[in-house]
């Protein structure tokens, strides 16, 4: 049976053109369904904090559920590249804090690399991780974890000194030796531009059609909240509806005694007689 698929795997990709299929994924039964589907790369999100536990923000999440979740994907998958994202707080205090963190990760998990936000601010800190042998993919653009800095979740990379930035950081990235980068929102010809200057994949999410590949919130995708639509979100299937017409169905069902029907029980027993 063929393995787990590699950072070399993932560069392989980039140089002959081969798209690259991410999506996030956060339980056992998902990422078993990514994993048998052919998906290349699973990121176990922050954005678990969001769509797992109902926050505003990715901030309260720590590592204690990242690991959580990560294990539980892990467990389920064979062929998948799987990534942690680092959260908030768990890397940005000091580069101790930051490799001990990542090394916890890889130990108690298993994941084959971890997703760190930032590009030049924190260069000192992806080093230190990449020092200690452990694979770390780049973010830019729109950061989550920096909302409230950034004014937002708002297009990142539209004047030219901010491109410029972005471009850099890009370099700074590959040349630490991150082994991808994740571009979030910004516009499609920087992300093309930052595409065609690195060698290592650049995986777009709102970042137009030309980066080595594409990354959606799993929960997004399958359309499973009709209440955030941004335009770079296409949902591939419509499961907020087929989830609750099922749920209304089963209440159906079950006030008016259908279910469990003849067969769904277990009746072969003879009743005790005292
Ligand atoms: O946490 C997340 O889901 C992410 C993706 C949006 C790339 O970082």
């Amino acid at each position: 049976m063929q393995g787990r698929l590699t950072t070399h795997d993932l560069i392989k990709a980039k140089q002959s053109g081969k798209k690259i299929a991410a999506l996030t994924a956060y339980d056992a039964t998902f990422a078993r369904i990514l994993d048998e589907a052919g998906i290349d790369l699973i990121l176990v999100g922050d954005s678990a904090a969001n769509v797992i536990a109902g926050y505003e923000t990715t901030h309260p999440i720590g590592m204690r559920e990242m690991i959580y979740h990560t294990k539980a994907v892990v467990r389920a998958t064979r062929r998948a590249f799987v990534v942690m994202d680092m959260p908030f707080g768990s890397y940005q205090i000091s580069t101790a804090q930051a490799v001990r963190n990542a090394i916890r990760a890889v130990k108690a998990t298993g994941v084959q690399a971890v997703k760190l936000e930032g590009g030049q601010e924190i260069a000192h800190i992806i080093e230190a991780i990449l020092r200690a042998g452990i694979p770390v993919m780049g973010h830019l653009g729109l950061l989550p974890q920096s909302v409230h800095k950034l004014g937002g979740y708002r297009l990142q990379g539209k004047t030219q000194s901010e491109a410029q930035r972005l471009l850099n950081d890009a370099r700074l990235l590959e040349q630490l030796g991150c082994f991808a980068i994740v571009l979030e929102k910004i516009p499609a010809k920087l992300a093309k531009q930052i595409t065609e200057t690195v060698r290592i994949p650049t995986i777009g999410i709102g970042a137009g059609p030309h980066t080595d590949g594409q990354i959606l919130v799993l929960y997004d995708m399958l359309g499973l909240n009709p209440h955030f639509q941004p335009r770079f979100v296409r949902t591939f299937a419509n499961l907020y509806t087929i989830v609750s017409q099922a749920v209304q169905k089963y209440c159906t069902a079950v006030r008016q005694n259908q279910f469990p029907a003849h067969g769904e029980y277990y009746d072969t027993n003879p009743a005790p007689t005292t």
